[in-house]
């Protein structure tokens, strides 16, 4: 077992602090207050191989593996967390499923755009009636001659408006439930798409949330994904590695949160020294620090898992559960030792505390990924 990381793992995370740093880091607090999407630093992202980090260089994606996407995710979760959702979203639930399970075709003309960052991707699962029972469709993909007629609503939906192609869960069958769900690319702009408006959220209020609509649109045979019925299984498979994107968000959160505590706790004075030297914030910071600790291993043991080709379901669930509930639990203490700086806006950990939350509900609530984690347990 070693755990140093190799001098390629530690040029990716120091390009992507680098990065966070000069580009994400001026602006965050207005891009915050007034929702507004990181659009040139997406970009630049997209430039820098970000977007497509594990995708096969063939395919205009990085090669690396996915301890570096964990990396990566934490250096720009730390800063901004609607820029890391955007690149979470577009690496692990759309480049991954189309390079996994898209025939040659598709990857040609979708994925080597998304990989490079020349196009955003959406991953449209959840609906109004269908959240965490992810099973219950009623978005319906009819067969007709050459194509499919899609009908129904999405919520929630990243990179709602910014993406140029949506990967859309939809009932084919349905007579035979999960197993009767496709998987289908959808290109902005075909007639009948509709996008709704932005969601007003409580923290990411950078992304782009929103949800679309779908009335009688066209979708080609040729844009279904995998054999018919393969939608439902696709879209696990899919979030079972998102899930380690959204627990190195959390990582990320946490982590960027403990420093700028750390940094405060040893320049703020009271009661005659820097309060670090309480032991009431000292030993705050030795929980933070030791939660952190864990939570990186857990991240990195599901991206260890996925590289190696182990199942990464129960690790990549385990990793989630606990990095989201340590972002939570991180965030509050880094507002409370900033104290009434703490819940002012300059100081970035109430944001950090506000973009915290949704890491335990996204990709799967925290009572999801206990299901996928016991289910592993008792069926091993
Ligand atoms: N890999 C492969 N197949 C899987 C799987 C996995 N990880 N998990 C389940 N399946 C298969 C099962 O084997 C089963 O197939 P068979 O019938 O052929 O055996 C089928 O899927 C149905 O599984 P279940 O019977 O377990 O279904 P269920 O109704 O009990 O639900 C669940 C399972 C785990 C709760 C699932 O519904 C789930 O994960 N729900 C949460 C959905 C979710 O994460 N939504 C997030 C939205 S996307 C998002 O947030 C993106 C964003 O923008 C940031």
């Amino acid at each position: 077992m070693d755990f140093n990381l190799t001098e390629e793992h530690i040029m990716i995370r120091d390009a992507a602090r680098d990065f966070a740093q000069t580009e994400l880091l001026p602006g965050v607090i207005e891009r915050d207050n007034k929702q507004e999407f990181p659009k040139e630093q997406i970009k630049k992202m997209g430039e820098l191989g970000f977007l497509g980090m594990m995708v096969d260089p063939k395919y205009g994606g990085s090669g690396l593996d996915t301890i570096s996407y964990v990396l990566a995710m934490e250096e720009i979760s730390k800063i901004d967390a609607s820029a890391s959702v955007v690149m979470s979203v577009n690496n692990s639930l759309v480049c991954w499923g189309l390079e996994h399970y898209g025939n040659e075709e598709q990857k040609q003309k979708y994925l080597t755009k998304l990989a490079s960052g020349e196009s955003l991707g959406a991953f449209c699962l959840s609906e109004p009636e269908a959240g965490s029972d992810a099973t219950s469709q009623k978005t319906t993909a009819i067969e007709k001659d050459d194509h499919y007629l899609l009908n129904g609503t999405k919520n929630w939906i990243t990179n709602g408006r910014t993406a140029d192609f949506y990967i859309v869960i939809a009932q084919t069958h349905i007579d035979k439930k999960h197993k009767g769900i496709n998987a289908f690319i959808v290109e902005k702009g075909w007639k009948g798409f509709d996008v709704g408006p932005k969601e007003d959220k409580l923290g990411i209020r950078g992304s782009d949330t929103h949800s679309l609509q779908f009335n009688d649109v066209k979708v080609p045979k040729e844009n279904r994904i995998g054999e018919d019925g393969f939608g439902f299984k696709f879209a696990m498979k899919s979030l079972a590695g998102g899930r380690i994107g959204i627990a190195s968000q959390a990582l990320g959160i946490a982590s960027g949160a403990y420093e700028l505590a750390l940094k405060y706790s040893k320049e703020r004075k009271a009661f005659g020294t820097e309060i670090c030297n309480h032991q009431a914030i000292a030993f705050k910071l030795a929980d933070m620090a030791t939660q952190i600790e864990a939570a990186r291993h857990l991240c990195m043991k599901a991206a260890w898992d996925k590289d190696q080709q182990n199942d990464y379901t129960m690790s990549g669930a385990m990793a989630k559960l606990y990095a989201s509930q340590v972002a939570m639990d991180t965030t509050v203490e880094a507002v409370q030792i900033h104290g009434g700086n703490g819940f002012v806006k300059e100081y970035h950990v109430e944001r950090l505390m506000r973009d915290a939350k949704i890491t335990q509900i996204y990709e799967g609530t925290s009572e999801i990924q206990k299901i996928v984690i016991s289910r592993g347990l008792i069926d091993k």
